[in-house]
């Protein structure tokens, strides 16, 4: 059976940016599909918490900063998934810092050492 990878393994606008000019576009730039604007794919999530730069861009560079993203920092955008918004649009979602740090630790749950140790999948 294969590991779990962490990733829906599909694109999403998660309200990095408001407005897509002078942006990475997306999988727009491979479709030219106008929906697709401002999506990235879903990447995994396993060893994420080994990583120092995070999203497409390498925007972000601590898990805490992601966690803010997700908590206060989502933007609005024609393409932004409905998943991101509350009623009444709102996309903050108040999470406490006990909340914060609880997501921060369980993504480095994540964190495969077997792969990470695995001799055969390392440097030659
Ligand atoms: C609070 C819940 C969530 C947490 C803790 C979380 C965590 C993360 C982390 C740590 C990354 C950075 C991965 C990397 O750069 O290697 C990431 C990126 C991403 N997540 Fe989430 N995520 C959450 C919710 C969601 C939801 C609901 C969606 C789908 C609507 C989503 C879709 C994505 C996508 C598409 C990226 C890549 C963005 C880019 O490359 O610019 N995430 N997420």
């Amino acid at each position: 059976m294969l590991p779990p990878l962490f990733t829906n393994n599909e694109f999403h606008n998660i309200g990095l940016d408001d407005q897509f000019a002078g942006f990475d576009q997306g999988r727009y730039n491979v479709t030219g599909n106008p929906v697709d604007m401002g999506k990235f794919k879903t990447p995994t999530l396993r060893n994420v918490a080994l990583k120092n730069s995070f999203m497409h861009d390498g925007r972000f560079s601590t898990l805490e900063e992601v966690i803010e993203h997700y908590n206060s920092g989502v933007k609005h955008s024609s393409t932004l998934d409905p998943i991101m918004t509350k009623p009444g649009n709102v996309t903050d979602i108040d999470l406490t810092e006990q909340q914060k740090s609880d997501l921060i630790a369980f993504l480095k749950t994540l964190v495969d050492d077997d792969f990470i140790g695995n001799k055969d999948l390392g440097r030659p």
